[in-house]
């Protein structure tokens, strides 16, 4: 594909159109390691694009994998709280150098979590995909680590399996639950209603203290990622997503 240099700068930099415009032509974008005045020339991804010493990647698409912390928000902006988006820019990814604000412009999260969930979360800028993943017709496994305040019962199992009445048009899809201790389960559901998880173990007459999400569609979150740590996704993390959104029934 095809694009003016202008855009491509502006679209893979923190640079407005107009900035872009004057970078070009103050001559410090080389464009396969000539300097190239005109905005109007046309470039692709596999072109080298340097302004100043800095590379610009032109990757259509980041996906990142953040290990939220509680407390903060899975949104892009918000008046009281610290987004998600905000926390990546203001840390580096773990043991990595490379910089997300060149690449980082419209960065979503992909569903969300509660203020008080932990875990996996992927955050995005590719529209088409998170549609894909998000969408009620995509059954995309997500498995929760849950800590409660009651002891779990073998009939729990069941009654996950079978569907709970939350107050929804139709009971729960056909989760799994495996006890891992008097009061620590992993859930895994295929859904993704408000706060569906704590909902459903309410039912159940049990209260969620603990929620941290453990894996997505197949993806599962780097466990040396500390809370509030993160990473780029892996070419084959990204494609497990990709392959996973494919899975409509
Ligand atoms: N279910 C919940 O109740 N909360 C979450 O954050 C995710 C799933």
């Amino acid at each position: 594909m095809k694009m003016r240099l202008d855009k491509f700068i502006a679209d893979y930099t923190e640079l407005t159109r107009s900035q872009a415009k004057k970078v070009i032509r103050d001559g410090a974008i080389r464009v396969n390691g000539t300097v190239t005045k005109k905005g109007d020339d046309k470039v692709s991804f596999s072109d080298s694009i340097f302004w100043g010493e800095q590379e610009i990647r032109g990757q259509q698409y980041q996906y990142i994998m953040l290990n939220k912390p509680a407390g903060v928000v899975s949104a892009t902006t918000d008046n009281h709280d610290t987004t998600v988006v905000e926390l990546l820019h203001q840390t580096k990814p773990f043991e990595g150098e490379e910089e997300l604000s060149l690449f980082a412009k419209d960065l979503f999260p992909m569903g969300r979590l509660d203020k008080d969930t932990e875990g996996l979360l992927i955050l995005t800028n590719d529209g088409e995909l998170a549609h894909h993943i998000l969408s009620p017709k995509y059954h995309v496994a997500k498995t929760y680590y849950v800590r409660l305040d009651a002891d779990l019962e073998a009939s729990d199992i069941e009654a996950m399996k079978r569907g709970l009445d939350i107050g929804e048009k139709r009971i729960t899809k056909p989760a799994e639950l495996e006890i891992l201790a008097e009061r620590e389960c992993y859930l895994t559901i295929t859904e993704g209603k408000f706060h569906q998880v704590k909902r459903m173990f309410a039912v159940l007459g049990k209260h969620v203290v603990y929620l941290k999400r453990m894996s997505m569609g197949g993806v599962v979150l780097d466990e040396m990622l500390p809370s509030g740590g993160w990473r780029f996704m892996t070419e084959e993390e990204i494609m497990k997503l990709k392959g996973d959104s494919h899975g409509k029934e």
